[in-house]
């Protein structure tokens, strides 16, 4: 009995101290290939990609089974969030006008009209273009509305760095415009079906409300920075509305996020993973309201979406109930007669390795009954309650979740084959890869759990203290973007303001009316978010310290386009 527990112990710690160390040389030597990977599908100089335009990424250079050479707006905002992060964190700071590349892309591409739409009529929603950034006209998924809301994140990482590095005019007139269609749009549109990440379900989707969420909250802190303050009563009260439909994701009999509201699935989904690690802020410690890494709602439903790949893939058969295994998209999955995916297995273990960043920082960690099965797992007898770091049950949870998390990375290796090469996915019985190769998307999944391995985070973007507000309202309709111009001379000491018939215009009030812009003078100028599809009268006032001027009658009139944003040329009467 005693040699048991003995030869056990010891195998254990082979096999716990030997994984880790297995893990470290896999980090060691992947890393550098999947850089260069990534590196490699990007135009118009990356070794694979192919043709397409300076600062477009390829989805993989593969071009029949299946064909992926198209730029997806989702895949590069993603794999330039990583690039812009290594950048900003100084990790490489060689790639600058890549992301200067990056962005004037992405600027092109809003402008492209596509079967979506034109900029202004719901094109930002579409999710691929070709490579020579023109639009993709097939049949597809569309649209796809987590595009937007994760290209302004990454631009919006980028802007702050410039802002704190004394490049602030730069933000403001080169990637404010761009930026703000993008969060109008999601402004406008979240409260509209959309296509999943996967492109298949056309339903409300948590990563894209996730995301959208996001993109909002910090679009909103951007603008205040840069003295945009027009937007952003209007994107807080729709971040407001999300984060409120967010909660609605969350399946409290089954204990885990539902990915999408239709597809008639479990909902047990690698969305609801990469939702987490794409919205982590560590500010936020493990607060659930936002599904933070190492909130007790976003472990629960971690351990059911991996339980739920355990059965169904041979290359999981014989592996211990609490140890990591390879995880795929959805455990309905067909595609490729379904597959564990790289870029699913490594959000597994990057969530794992987000939240031990946040308990080794507050030096705490706090068992719920929600989260009591997951920390079961590997202490079967722990119970709800706050374990300080000081405690054997802090360290325990700690090493042990370290050791599974490294677990999933492990996986990842053994179905990696020499040369480093990461594809789509690897086959669920013998773990050889498959699908397109030199998946970019895999390439990034890869750097981003390595980062957050090594404990790296990136910056936050305010999901510090949200609270959900009582009841949930929808969008209140669509709203567009419509700009004010007016010619008007002035004298010293007199401004220009409007006000007119609707909320957003201040209801007529001479004393709240909005204050326009002189930058242009003689044209005063400001942008505002009205509803679509309405008649809206408005005047404007000359204020001059107090001594109020109306327009002469009668009151000017217009009516708003039914999406995109619209341009008011007036002169003052
Ligand atoms: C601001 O950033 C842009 C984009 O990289 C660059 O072209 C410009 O030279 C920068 N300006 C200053 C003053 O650093
Ligand atoms: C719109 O928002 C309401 C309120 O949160 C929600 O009940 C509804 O499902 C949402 N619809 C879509 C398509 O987002
Ligand atoms: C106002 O002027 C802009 C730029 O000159 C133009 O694009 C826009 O169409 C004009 N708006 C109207 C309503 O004529």
């Amino acid at each position: 009995m005693r040699f048991l527990v003995l030869t056990s112990l010891a195998s254990l710690l082979t096999s716990v101290l030997g994984q880790s160390s297995s893990v470290d040389s896999y980090v060691a030597s992947e890393s550098p290939i999947a850089k260069a990977g990534l590196l490699a599908n990007i135009g118009p100089s990356g070794a694979k990609s192919s043709g397409a335009k300076a600062g477009v990424v390829i989805a993989s250079p593969s071009t029949t089974n299946p064909d992926y050479l198209y730029t997806w707006v989702r895949d590069s905002s993603l794999v330039f969030k990583t690039i812009i992060d290594q950048y900003t964190s100084g990790q490489d700071t060689s790639t600058r006008s890549l992301i200067d590349e990056f962005v004037s892309a992405e600027a092109t591409l809003q402008q492209v009209t596509n079967p979506s739409g034109s900029v202004t009529t719901g094109g930002l929603g579409e999710p691929k273009f070709n490579i020579d950034e023109t639009a993709f006209t097939g049949a597809w998924g569309r649209p796809q509305r987590d595009g937007p809301a994760l290209r302004s994140t990454a631009i919006i990482n980028y802007a702050n760095w410039l802002i704190a590095n004394d490049n602030s005019s730069w933000v403001t007139n080169n990637l404010w415009p761009i930026i703000k269609l993008d969060l109008d749009y999601v402004a406008n549109n979240w409260n509209q079906s959309t296509y999943d990440l996967w492109e298949e379900v056309d339903s409300s989707s948590f990563f894209t409300t996730a995301v959208q969420h996001r993109a909002l909250r910090e679009g909103s802190t951007l603008a205040t920075k840069i003295g945009q303050t027009s937007v952003v009563s209007g994107y807080n009260t729709q971040a407001d509305n999300l984060l409120c439909f967010l909660e609605s994701y969350w399946n409290p009999s089954g204990a885990y996020i539902t990915a999408n509201t239709g597809g008639g699935r479990s909902g047990k989904d690698a969305n609801t993973v990469l939702a987490s690690i794409h919205t982590f802020d560590p500010a936020a410690g493990c607060d659930a309201t936002t599904f933070q890494p190492c909130s007790d709602k976003a472990l629960s439903n971690l351990k059911v979406y991996v339980d739920s790949f355990r059965s169904i893939y041979g290359v999981n058969s014989d592996i211990a109930s609490n140890a990591a295994v390879a995880t795929g998209r959805y455990p309905e999955d067909v595609y490729y007669n379904g597959n564990p995916w790289y870029l699913a297995t490594f959000a597994v273990a990057e969530q794992l390795y987000d939240s031990l960043i946040v308990w080794n920082a507050q030096g705490s960690l706090t068992v719920t009954s929600t989260s009591l099965p997951f920390f079961q797992q590997f202490l079967s007898s722990v119970t709800a309650g706050t374990y300080a770091s000081s405690t054997s049950t802090f360290q325990t949870l700690i090493t042990d979740i370290k050791t599974f998390a490294d677990g999933f990375v492990a996986m990842n290796d053994k179905c990696t084959p020499s040369g480093g090469g990461l594809s789509e996915q690897y086959d669920k019985n013998t773990g050889s890869p498959i699908s397109a190769a030199d998946l970019t998307w895999s390439y990034a999944s890869a750097l981003t759990a390595f980062a957050a391995r090594s404990g790296f985070a990136s910056p936050g973007w305010g999901a510090q203290g949200l609270s959900v507000p009582a009841t949930c309202s929808g969008s209140s309709g669509p709203t567009v973007a419509v700009t004010f111009n007016v010619q008007a001379t002035t004298v010293l000491g007199e401004n220009i303001y409007i006000t007119g018939s609707v909320d957003a215009l201040e209801n007529w009030s001479p004393t709240s009316a909005l204050l326009l812009s002189s930058a242009n003078y003689p044209t005063w100028s400001i942008t505002v978010n009205l509803p679509a599809n309405t008649v809206i009268q408005y005047k404007y006032i000359r204020n001059n310290d107090g001594s109020i001027t109306w327009e002469s009658d009668p009151n000017n009139q217009i009516t708003t386009p039914a999406s995109g944003s619209f341009t008011v040329n007036d002169t003052w009467r």
